[in-house]
This record gives structure tokens, sequence and C-alpha cells, in this order.
């Protein structure tokens, strides 16, 4: 196993939709294993393949995100969500973003439906931070970063904040 190099905006791999993974290989396990390695040595709730420079629909997540082996890896392939419901409003980071957090709005509860690493079909019920960190994840593999669900307040906040710092 080995630790990735995790891609920074504005790198391009994060702004493209990602491609189906086809099939379960030795070579999708190598980089599943990777991903998983290098999202606990970033301290990170969750991680996307594009992250990584590898444009497939593949994410991690681990809400105990400290604990290297906790029974709440979870290792998705083709990841989709089938159902949302309500709302809930908290403060995200991204290892793609390092330094930059900010409040979004994500569903309340999803339920995601994906392949697991051995190729059964998995389907996830999730609230809480389980379900902001596959929204967020999901959203990844759709090319999109936190700075594109900003509200415009949030954008014009950054932006004088910027003008500041360059005064
Ligand atoms: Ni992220």
């Amino acid at each position: 196993m080995s630790i990735l190099n995790i891609k920074t905006y504005p790198a391009r791999v994060l702004k493209e939709r990602a491609e189906a993974v086809k099939s379960i290989d030795g070579r999708l396990q190598q980089l599943i294993a990777n991903m998983i390695e290098t999202m606990y040595d970033a301290s990170g709730v969750g991680l996307a393949a594009p992250q990584v420079g590898v444009s497939r629909r593949l994410i991690v997540v681990d809400t105990d995100y400290r604990e290297q082996g906790s029974n709440r890896l979870l290792v998705i392939v083709n990841p989709e969500i089938v159902y949302q419901e309500g709302q809930q409003n908290a403060i995200e980071g991204c290892l793609s973003l390092p330094k930059f957090t900010i409040a979004v709005d994500r569903s309340a509860r999803v339920c995601v439906r994906g392949i697991d690493p051995d190729g059964n079909p998995v389907e996830i019920e999730s609230t809480g931070l389980l379900s902001r960190a596959l929204q967020h994840e999901i959203d990844h593999l759709n090319g999109m970063l936190l700075i594109d669900r900003m509200t415009p307040l949030q954008k014009q906040n950054l932006n004088s904040s910027l003008l500041k710092l360059q005064q």
C-alpha cells in the first residue's frame, strides 16, 4: 500500500465528471487500498478517486476517521443517491481545498446505492455526518467542490476578505 498525492484546487481532474467503474479488478483493489490509507493519513472523513487523480466513480468514507481499521469504513463503487429528504447545514472542509471551510446546505437523510469491493450491491441509509460525507464525496464524482456550493453572499464575503488581504 502507499499514500497517494491528493490533488488540490484548481487541478483539472477535480472539475471533471468521473466515469463509471466497469470492472472490479486487481488494479481497482490496489487503488481502493491506497485511497483508504491516504484518507486515514490525511485524517479525512472521506476521499473520492478524482482527488487522487483517477477520474472514476469510487469513494471511501469513514466517519470514525481518526481510527484506522474502524468498522465504519465504507467503500462504494459507482455510488448513486437514490433518495434524499430534509435539510441540514454545517461547516465542511475538503482535503482538496486546504485551510478552506464553509457552511453548506445538504439533505438531512440520503439513501445511497452502489457496489462494494467484492462486487455485491450495497444500499446505505444515512443521516448526520455520514449523510453529509456521502453527499460531499459524490459531489466530487460530478466535478463539484465546496466552492461550487457557495451562496452568492458567501462568495461576496470571501472576495472582500481576499481584497483585504491584498491591501
Ligand atoms: Ni472533498
